[in-house]
C-alpha cells in the first residue's frame, strides 16, 4: 500500500496485510490486518514512529522513498511488540545515524527481544518532549495496553494521538480512515476482545488521559485510523465498562451426543426465561468469536464431557483461553457428562483462577441425561436468571 500524507509533514508509511490469518499463533485474522508506521517530517529532524512486521519491512522502505526520505533522525519506539519493533534492525542498518526514542521499560526490551545496541537510544519520560523544529512530540507513558512498556506519542501542533495497539483493529483495509463504521467496530471489538480485554481498567485510565488531551485524529498501529476519535473511544468505553449483557455464553466439545443434549436442553431453558444465548461448538468455531461474546455477557457455563478423567482437551484450552482474557462476566458454571468418574468441574474451575466470578455450581450426569438431570439443568436456568434480575442485569 503506497504512503498516504495525514496532515501536511505526516504520513503513514506501513503495510497491510491483506493474507495473515492468526496473530500470535493464536487470535484469527479474518480480515488480515494492518502495521502503521507514520513519518514526521519536522522543519529540523525526521522522526519514524514505530516501524512494521519484519515480513513487510520492503514495503516500509518502499514508503520511504516515496515520500523523499533520506535521513532519519529518530525512531519513536511506542511498542517493543515485534510486529511494530522488528523493523527496526534494518532501520538503524540504513540510518546508522537514528536514535531510538522510549521508555525505559521499552529499551530494555527491545535490547532483549532484538538486540539492538544499548548506546543507540534515547529515554524519555512520561510527558517527556522532543523537537523536530515546527513540529513536537509528547510521549505519554500507557502501560498495559498491552505489555507493560506501552506508550503514546502525541504530536502536539497537530493534535494526532499515536496510540499503538490501542484503538486498532485486525482490519486490512485501503481507507486511511474509519469510513465503514459498523465493518470497523466489527474488527475493532474482535481486536479488543482478544488482546485488550484482561487490560479494562486501565484502559479506562488511558481514556481518562485522553479526555484531557485535545486529540483530533488518533493513529492506532492497527487498522484504519480515526478522525472521529469520540466514535472509538465511545466504544472503548462501554467495553472496558462493568456492564453485562443479560446473555450466557455456552462454549462446549460433545463426543457422543449426551452433553450436546444438555447444552441444547439449557439453552432452550434459559431462553424461555428471558437470557440471551450465545452456544459455541469449540470444533466449529473460533477462539475470536468466543473471546467476544465472553466480552459482555454476564454468565458463561463451560460444557464438556470427561475425557480420560478431565474435560475434554478442547474444552480445557478454551477454559485457559478465557482465563487469561478475564472477561468481566459475573457467574461460571460447568455441565458435564461422565461415563464412571469424574472430577471434571473442578478441574475446570482449576482452570480458570482468574476469571473473578461466582461459581454457581455444576450439573454432572453419569451416561446420557435423563429426566432428572433436564430438571437439574432447570434448575440451572432458574439460578442464572434469578442472579441476573437481582443483580439488575436486563438488557
Ligand atoms: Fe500490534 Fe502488541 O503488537
Amino acid at each position: 500500500m503506497a504512503a498516504r500524507k495525514i496532515v501536511e509533514g505526516v504520513y503513514w508509511v506501513g503495510a497491510v496485510d491483506w493474507d495473515r490469518r492468526i496473530f500470535d499463533e493464536v487470535i484469527p485474522l479474518p480480515d488480515g490486518t494492518s502495521y502503521n508506521s507514520y513519518l514526521v517530517k519536522g522543519s529540523e529532524k525526521i522522526a519514524l514512529i514505530d516501524t512494521v512486521d519484519p515480513t513487510k519491512t520492503n514495503e516500509l522502505i518502499g514508503n520511504l522513498k516515496e515520500v523523499g526520505v533520506k535521513k532519519i533522525d529518530y525512531i519513536i519506539a511506542n511498542h517493543a511488540e515485534q510486529d511494530h519493533s522488528g523493523s527496526i534492525p534494518e532501520m538503524l542498518k540504513r540510518h546508522p545515524e537514528a536514535k531510538v526514542v522510549t521508555n525505559e521499560k521499552c529499551r530494555g526490551m527491545l535490547i532483549d527481544l532484538l538486540h539492538v545496541p544499548a548506546e543507540k537510544f534515547i529515554v524519555v519520560e512520561n510527558h517527556g518532549t522532543l523537537s523536530l523544529g515546527d513540529k513536537t512530540l509528547e510521549f505519554i507513558l500507557a502501560p498495559w495496553v498491552h505489555w507493560p512498556e506501552t506508550m503514546f506519542t502525541y504530536i502536539k501542533e497537530d493534535k494526532i494521538l499515536f496510540t499503538c495497539d490501542l484503538f486498532g483493529s485486525h482490519l486490512a483495509t485501503s481507507d486511511l480512515y474509519a469510513k465503514d463504521e459498523s465493518k470497523v467496530l466489527e474488527a475493532a471489538k474482535l481486536y479488543y476482545a482478544t488482546i485488550m480485554m484482561p487490560f479494562k481498567t486501565l484502559i479506562r485510565n488511558h481514556i481518562k488521559t485522553i479526555d484531557s488531551i485535545d486529540v483530533q485524529i488518533i493513529a492506532p498501529s492497527h487498522g484504519p485510523l480515526y478522525d472521529k476519535p469520540q466514535f472509538i473511544l465511545n466504544a472503548h468505553r462501554e467495553w472496558a465498562s462493568d456492564k453485562v449483557e443479560n446473555a450466557v455464553v455456552i462454549p462446549y466439545v460433545s463426543m457422543h451426543a449426551s452433553t450436546h443434549a444438555m447444552v441444547c436442553h439449557l439453552s432452550d431453558a434459559l431462553t424461555k426465561r428471558g437470557v440471551k444465548v450465545y452456544q459455541f461448538n469449540l470444533m466449529k468455531t473460533d477462539a475470536g468469536k468466543l473471546a467476544v461474546a465472553s466480552m459482555d455477557a454476564a454468565t458463561i457455563v463451560i460444557a464438556t464431557p470427561t475425557f480420560l478423567g478431565g474435560p475434554h482437551p478442547t474444552v480445557a484450552y478454551a477454559a485457559m483461553l478465557l482465563n487469561a482474557l478475564k472477561p468481566k462476566t459475573k457467574y461460571v458454571a460447568v455441565i458435564n457428562s461422565y461415563g464412571w468418574a469424574s472430577k471434571t468441574p473442578e478441574q475446570i474451575a482449576a482452570l480458570t483462577p482468574a476469571i473473578n466470578a461466582e461459581n454457581i455450581g455444576a450439573v454432572s450426569v453419569k451416561g446420557h441425561p435423563t429426566e432428572k438431570d433436564y430438571a437439574a439443568l432447570d434448575a440451572l436456568s432458574d439460578t442464572i436468571a434469578r442472579k441476573h434480575r437481582e443483580a439488575e442485569i436486563v438488557n
